[in-house]
């Protein structure tokens, strides 16, 4: 019985192979599966085997039919489901791919306001010396923001600094041509203070300079407000104040009108004013001839009013889920 058992099962599976539809299916099932198959048709002759075999037989039996039972769902699941074909019609998956961040994507963006209104771009390094950061900017020896709270300096080189604002470029770009000119400076600056949702101790200002032989207040106050009109749109208002910088003279700050949830609120923009004639001087111009203004602003604070940001820190984080929103 064992021999033919072994037989049924080697037959069986080879017609299982060759069975091509649903009808061929049946077919197999009645033969070797139904109540009077072949394998229903062995197990009948169980009884007749001696008693002391007949356990081992019935389990042997059982595995077999098993086995084919589960040959046989194999093969009809392979004949039922659809075949996988790749269809070229389907949308492809789009690989991932990286851009700007959006803080280079905003400087971008103001540097071709600038550029649309006559200024070259000029670039500076960010570790400094003592000369272009404060006393040639007309900050003296004991001003309070060379203190070493706001400022980073580096060990063993007394007059190197971090720069504390991109300011510096007004002495660096003088260098590479005579006036008139017009130049903004983008870049990072740095100072030791503690962070918060608005301040990072390394952060973006556009610096920006004006030279020429009769600039006034009112070129500069103009200035400001079509650029912030070029950035935010036309109906932008702003503000000036009185105000006091070591290198202006006078000096001014500039607020700009801004609403958000129902709520207008005046925000400081930047500082600025009418170069001071000390920084003309260290620019090796004649002071009485050469008339400037000059300005500086956040970046951070501007790329956050324009995406809607609640926490500089998140600019600088790298955060994949914050960057993949721009
Ligand atoms: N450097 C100043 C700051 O970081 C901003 C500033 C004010 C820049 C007046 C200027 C200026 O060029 O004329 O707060």
């Amino acid at each position: 019985m064992e021999h033919e058992l072994r037989r049924i099962q080697d037959e069986a599976l080879a017609a299982l192979a060759s069975v091509a539809d649903q009808s061929g299916l049946e077919r197999f099932r009645q033969t070797y599966l139904g109540r009077s198959g072949r394998l229903a048709a062995l197990m009948a002759e169980l009884p007749n085997q001696p008693a002391a075999d007949r356990p081992r037989l019935g389990r042997l039996a059982n595995q077999a039919k098993a086995g084919l039972q589960r040959a046989f769902g194999d093969r009809r699941r392979a004949l039922t489901e659809p075949p996988q074909v790749f269809d070229p019609t389907l949308p492809g998956e789009k690989p991932e791919r990286g851009h700007l961040h959006p803080l280079t994507q905003f400087t971008r963006r103001m540097v071709e306001i600038w550029r649309s209104l006559g200024y070259d771009i000029h670039e500076g390094p960010e570790l400094e010396l003592d000369w272009y950061n404060f006393a040639g900017l007309n900050i003296p020896r004991d001003h309070p923001s060379r203190d070493i709270q706001d400022t980073f300096y580096i060990k063993d080189h007394p007059d190197l600094v971090l720069r504390t604002h991109s300011s510096t470029v007004q002495l660096r770009a003088l260098k590479h041509r005579p006036p008139p000119l017009k130049f903004v400076e983008i870049g990072r600056v740095y100072r030791h203070e503690a962070t918060d949702a608005s301040h990072e101790s390394m952060f973006t200002q556009c610096d920006g300079v004006a030279l020429g032989r009769d600039l006034t207040m009112a070129h500069l106050v103009t200035t400001l407000r079509t650029f912030f009109q070029l950035l935010f749109g036309p109906r932008v208002k702003i503000r000036v104040r009185p105000s006091y910088f070591p290198f202006v003279e006078p000096g001014i700050e500039m607020d700009m009108k801004w609403s958000v949830a129902g709520k207008t609120v005046w925000l400081e923009m930047l500082g600025a004013g009418m170069i001071h004639p000390n920084v003309i001087k260290a620019m090796k111009l004649d002071a009485k001839r050469w008339r400037g203004f000059a300005w500086g602003m956040g970046v951070d604070r501007l790329m956050m009013l324009h995406y809607g940001i609640p926490d500089v820190r998140l600019s600088y984080s790298g955060d994949l889920e914050f960057l993949k929103q721009f």
